[in-house]
């Protein structure tokens, strides 16, 4: 079966995305969608991105249906998947119209702009007997993928602690600024810290407990957080991000595990992304992993449990509610200074 897929916002991630699906067999991008009528001519020159995605400046979709409105793009029968790339404050929306409409639903992160909207979204997938696939790139990452193995398998013995991070120039080019208005976007820490706080969850559980320390952009948003995350097995867990860094910042993330027997350690920024320090042999390893596009990665699961008619698994609409109540927990604790029981 070929999954027919619609692109509904033709920024950064739309982009991404529709570069991604060429990589993939089992779909086919029959139609996208966006407000601005220069994107749906194939110039995307114009979109911004914090990171090299891979994404084309410019596409041929002379053999596409486009739409300018996603009312339209709903009546379109030819049309299996709709893959939301919108602002956030638009997912809960366009995903519950899709599910009325009866197509399945790919929604990047955070899954909706509260955890209430997101809880909404996964109800309304159930009912419509629907997949909802959220796009926490993180679980298809090859480096994080390495490292979820070295935890489960035990090779090193426990966590002893992690440390993950995130960090980016502020984002200065969004459609309508939409970024910047923590009404829509939530601020830094709904729109790139929940990476490593669904990382976190991912790696170590549901934590039953956060305390944060924020800082704050002149609309009231977090642009900056640290968090520390209580976790079954007592390991200290902790994550920073921040988008308030000056534009020459280039973007970096890192993630590191200490273990009982070794150090493991991603950084974007260098090469080997991924290294080992091993307190057994006293080498420092490189471990071999798959060179692979995440999107693509993430987006093929995806197209795959559709056409095989199962949901996804990888990460499951509650997972992806989650993250977002967990991200509202800290955010409650980095406004009042005090620890913060997570409500899943
Ligand atoms: N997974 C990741 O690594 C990652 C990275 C960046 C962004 N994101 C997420 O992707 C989503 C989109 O972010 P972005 O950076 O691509 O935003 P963007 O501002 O670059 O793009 C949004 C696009 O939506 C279009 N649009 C707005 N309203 C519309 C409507 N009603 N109908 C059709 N099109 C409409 C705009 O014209 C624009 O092209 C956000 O939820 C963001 O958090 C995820």
């Amino acid at each position: 079966m070929t999954v027919r897929v619609a692109v509904v916002g033709l920024g950064m991630m739309g982009t991404t995305h529709f570069k991604a699906y060429q990589e993939i067999g089992e779909a086919r991008v029959v139609a996208v969608c966006d407000v601005e009528g220069r994107k749906l001519s194939g110039d995307w020159s114009g979109v911004a991105s914090n990171i090299d995605t891979g994404a084309a400046r410019h596409a041929d979709l002379s053999s596409l249906r486009t739409y300018s409105s996603y009312d339209d793009l709903l009546k379109d029968d030819g049309v299996d998947l709709v893959d939301v790339c919108l602002p956030t404050f638009l997912h809960a929306e366009m995903a519950l119209r899709s599910f009325k409409a009866g197509k399945h639903v790919v929604c990047e992160k955070p899954m909706g702009r509260t955890s209430r909207e997101a809880r909404r979204m996964a109800v309304a997938a159930g009912r419509a007997g629907r997949f909802l696939g959220v796009g926490h790139v993180l679980r298809f990452w090859p480096e994080y993928v390495a490292m979820k193995e070295m935890i489960d398998s035990g090779r090193y013995g426990a966590v002893r602690s992690a440390h993950f991070s995130r960090f980016s120039p502020r984002p200065e080019r969004s459609w309508n600024n939409w970024l910047q208005d923590p009404s829509r976007s939530g601020s830094a820490v709904l729109d790139l810290h929940i990476h490593d706080t669904d990382a976190v969850q991912w790696f170590f559980g549901r934590p039953a407990k956060v305390t944060s320390r924020g800082t704050f952009d002149a609309a009231g948003g977090v642009s900056h957080i640290l968090s520390a995350f209580d976790c079954e097995g007592g390991a200290m867990i902790v994550a920073e991000a921040g988008w308030d860094f000056p534009p020459s910042f280039p973007f970096r993330m890192t993630a590191r595990v200490i273990f009982e027997e070794a150090a493991a350690e991603f950084d974007s920024t260098r090469t080997p992304t991924l290294i080992v320090h091993n307190a057994k042999t006293g080498e420092v390893e490189a471990p071999a992993f798959p060179q692979v596009n995440a999107y693509a990665e993430e987006l093929r699961y995806f197209v795959r449990c559709i056409a095989e008619g199962r949901p996804p698994e990888r990460i499951t609409p509650a997972d992806a509610a989650a993250a977002i109540a967990i991200v509202e927990a800290e955010i409650k604790s980095a406004r009042s200074g005090r620890a913060v029981k997570v409500e899943v």
